[in-house]
C-alpha cells in the first residue's frame, strides 16, 4: 500500500515517540517526510535508517514556538519543495505543575508556547504552501484537552485550545480544500510519559503505568506506531469527507463516566493482572 505516494508531509516533534513512529509510516506509505524538531539527532537517526531502505526523509532544526525558526524552515521548505499536502502539528511537552495558585508562570507560558503557539505559528506558515492544492492538517492534541488532569492545568489549557483551534481552521480552509483534524491520545508510551510520571524502571513510573492500565478498558497503555495509523487516516484520501474532527485514540478511558465498578470488580482486577 502506498496511501501516501507524490505526498509531501511535514511533521513537526519528529524526533522520538509518535512523532517518530510516524515518520516512519508515512515513509513506508510513499511519502516525501519533512521532519521539524529540536532534537536533532534522534531525527538524523531516522532519517538515515529509512533513506537506506528507500525512503524519502529530510530533517530540520525546528523551534515550533519561535516565529523565526518557523518562518525560516517555511521559506526553506517553499523554496525546495514549492508546496506542501500534510502538515502534522505534533510537537509538544508536558509537566505537572501544581495547582494554579501554586503553578509556576514560567511553566504555564513554556507548555502554552510549545504546544498551542506552536500549533499556530506552524499553520501560519505552512498553510500558504498548501492553498492552491488543498491537503490536510492534523493537530496532536489529547484527551487531556477533553478532560482535565490533576495539577497539570497548563497542559489542559494548551490541549483543549488545540482542540477548538482544530476545529476554527477546518472552517477558514474547508473552502480551500484543506481537511483539519486533531488526533487525541490516550497514554501513549513514550520519553514524554517517561518525563512526566518516570521510566518503566522507576517505581513511580511502574505505578502510574499500573493505574493507567486499571482505568483504561482496553487494559494496556497505547503505542506510538497505533497513533501513527490514526494520523495516517487523517492524513490520507481515506478520510476525504472528516474535517473539524477530533479523534480519540485511548483505550476507551474516555467512554466511560466514572471508574466505579472497575475500583472494586474481581473480574476487572484479574483482567488487568
Ligand atoms: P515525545 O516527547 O516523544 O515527542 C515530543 C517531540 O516534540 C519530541 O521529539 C521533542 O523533541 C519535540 N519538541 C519538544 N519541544 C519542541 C519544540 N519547541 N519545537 C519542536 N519540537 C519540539 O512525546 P510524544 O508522546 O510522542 O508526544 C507527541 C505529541 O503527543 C505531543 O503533542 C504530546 O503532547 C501528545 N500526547 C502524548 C500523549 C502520551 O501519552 N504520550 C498523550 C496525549 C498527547
Amino acid at each position: 500500500m502506498s496511501r501516501l505516494q507524490n505526498k509531501t508531509v511535514v511533521i513537526t516533534g519528529a524526533a522520538t515517540g509518535i512523532g517518530q513512529a510516524t515518520v516512519e509510516l508515512f515513509a513506508k506509505e510513499g511519502a516525501t517526510v519533512l521532519c521539524a524538531d529540536v532534537n536533532t539527532e534522534e531525527m538524523n537517526k531516522t532519517a538515515e535508517k529509512l533513506n537506506n531502505n528507500g525512503g524519502n526523509v529530510e530533517t530540520f532544526h525546528v523551534d515550533v514556538s519561535s516565529e523565526e525558526s518557523v518562518t525560516s524552515f517555511a521559506n526553506k521548505i517553499k523554496e525546495e519543495y514549492g508546496t506542501i499536502d500534510v502538515l502534522f502539528n505534533n510537537a509538544g511537552v508536558d509537566q505537572e505543575g501544581g495547582k494554579v495558585h501554586e503553578y509556576p508562570v514560567e511553566l504555564f507560558d513554556r507548555i502554552i508556547s510549545v504546544d498551542l503557539r506552536g500549533t499556530f505559528l506552524t499553520s501560519k506558515y505552512l498553510l500558504p504552501l498548501m492553498m492552491e492544492n488543498g491537503g490536510s492538517i492534523i493537530n496532536t492534541s489529547s484527551m487531556s484537552g477533553r478532560a482535565a488532569d490533576l495539577d497539570r492545568s497548563g497542559y489542559n489549557a494548551a490541549k483543549g485550545g488545540i482542540t477548538n483551534f482544530t476545529k476554527a481552521m477546518a472552517i477558514d480552509y474547508a473552502r480551500q480544500g484543506i481537511r483539519v483534524n486533531s488526533l487525541s491520545p490516550g497514554t501513549i508510551e513514550t520519553p514524554l510519559i517517561d518525563e512526566l510520571a518516570g521510566s518503566k524502571e522507576e517505581e513511580m513510573g511502574q505505578k502510574f503505568r499500573d493505574a493507567n492500565k486499571w482505568v483504561t478498558p482496553l487494559g494496556r497503555l497505547g503505542r506510538p506506531d497505533e497513533m501513527a495509523k490514526v494520523a495516517l487516516f487523517l492524513a490520507s484520501d481515506d478520510s476525504s469527507y472528516v474535517t473539524g474532527e477530533d479523534i480519540t485514540a485511548d483505550g476507551g478511558i474516555m467512554a466511560y463516566t466514572w471508574p466505579g465498578k472497575m475500583l472494586i470488580d474481581e473480574q476487572w482486577k484479574k483482567e488487568t493482572e
